[in-house]
């Protein structure tokens, strides 16, 4: 009766990898119980996903085809497109949240467009504009650019109205750091940069002050719901942001903070069961209201 702090199923985002292709199920080496699923393979997670009771699935498309201008995140048949239609014809109590950025789709993996070795902010924005767009067009009912590229969320904000999308929000990944900790997710999401790093565009781990003038930015430019990533290094920037603010914060349980646990517990060397709600139950009590994690299946079984 006491205890201060519940989770709850509904309280997580469960991410999804899908891949082109068919009869595919690819393990993720460095995550242990992830999989890139082809569409056609998708049934069994979504319904395990929906008997959970979860809060909604977070999408990030493979594409077999990458260029310079991702022409794959905005194409009408583009995978996650397509993933969307599934899920909202077979699943239509589930809530789809699509991450909009283009390094899963570029040739040179960065999240915008790129000139010579420069990453291009302004330019970048038209193409996550389109991104967005097309993904409610295909039936997404949130979008969540995790791009970083400044102005991005006014840019989407106005381009989602203008569509007619008045009323899909948008989840900003606002305060996220360039993070050791995506490097799995890297090798999920075909998605590393193939030269340089993202430190023009993600910020400097140093850096809790600067994290909430880009919270305060994202709130301003018309953000729904603000995201601190990664998680437990982080939670010191989360509380802040739930001390300052009264928007809804989401915390983004990354795929390197996934795996540490995970080759922890391969090894016996933990308890995962109790670590993964420690870590949870933390990431709430710091300010949460919406976790996505890899965990979020083995936790609702936990806490049943
Ligand atoms: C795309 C994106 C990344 C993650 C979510 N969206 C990778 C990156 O910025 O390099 C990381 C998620 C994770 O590590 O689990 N920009
Ligand atoms: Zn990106």
């Amino acid at each position: 009766m006491m205890q201060e702090t519940r989770l709850h199923p509904r309280d997580f985002i469960y991410p999804i990898f899908v891949i082109e292709g068919e009869k595919i199920q690819n393990p993720v080496e460095s995550m242990p119980g992830v999989f890139q699923y082809s569409i056609d393979c998708l049934e069994n997670i979504l319904e395990q996903v929906r008997q959970a009771g979860i809060g909604g699935v977070m999408l990030f498309g493979i594409p077999q085809h990458k260029d310079a201008e991702g022409s794959q995140a905005y194409a009408q048949d583009g995978i996650t497109q397509q993933a969307v239609r599934f899920i909202k014809e077979h699943y239509p109590e589930l809530y789809i949240v699509v991450d909009v950025c283009l390094c899963e789709y570029t040739s040179h993996g960065h999240c915008g467009m790129v000139c010579g070795e420069e990453i291009l902010n302004d330019e970048t924005l038209p193409y996550l504009v389109k991104m967005a767009v097309s993904l409610v067009e295909a039936g997404a009912d949130m979008v969540a650019p995790s791009d970083m590229m400044d102005g991005r969320v006014a840019a989407i904000r106005e381009g989602l109205d203008r569509a007619g999308f008045t009323q899909t929000p948008i989840m900003a990944y606002s305060a996220k750091f360039a993070s050791a900790y995506y490097g799995p997710f890297r090798d999920a999401a075909h998605s590393a940069p193939g030269f340089g790093d993202r430190k023009s565009y993600q910020m400097d781990c140093a850096n809790g002050k600067e994290a909430l003038r880009e919270i305060r930015a994202d709130i301003e430019e018309g953000a729904d719901i603000v995201m601190v990533k990664p998680a437990l290094a982080y939670l010191d920037v989360l509380k802040e942001a739930a001390l300052t603010t009264d928007m809804p914060l989401a915390v983004y349980n990354v795929s390197g903070e996934y795996a540490m646990v995970k080759a922890a517990a391969a090894n016996g060397w933990i308890d995962e069961r109790r670590i993964v709600l420690e870590n949870l139950t933390a990431m709430k009590r710091a300010g949460a209201k919406i976790i996505i994690t890899y965990h979020a299946l083995d936790a609702v079984k936990w806490l049943a």
